[in-house]
């Protein structure tokens, strides 16, 4: 059976693991009493969500992978929050490349 929920961490930080639906959008659970990550315009446009992403989740879109290389252009792991598609337990880390 498919697993259908996944496990957001925050690895180094006191928040604790949040667990949602599989396809969810995050950036609609998480908040800032919950995690550490911060949101803005939520489309993808401004870069105040970047994070690095530890897991299994579809690649970046062409229209993310254009505001990633403004952002974090040489940090693979990097990835906008509210952007991704939750497919699996992840890790979400600070990104300390925003400009
Ligand atoms: S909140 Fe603006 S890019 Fe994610």
């Amino acid at each position: 059976m498919n697993k259908q929920y996944c496990i957001i961490s925050f690895p180094e930080t006191d928040y604790q693991p949040i667990i949602l639906e599989k396809h969810q959008q995050i950036s609609e659970h998480l908040t800032i009493e919950n995690s550490p990550v911060l949101f803005g315009c939520r489309t993808g446009i401004c870069g105040t969500c970047l994070v690095m992403i530890a897991g299994d989740i579809p690649p970046p879109s062409e229209e993310e992978k254009e505001i990633l290389d403004i952002f974090a252009s040489t940090n693979k792991q990097a990835r906008l929050a509210c952007q991704i598609e939750l497919t699996s337990d992840i890790e979400i880390r600070h990104c300390g490349e925003q400009k």
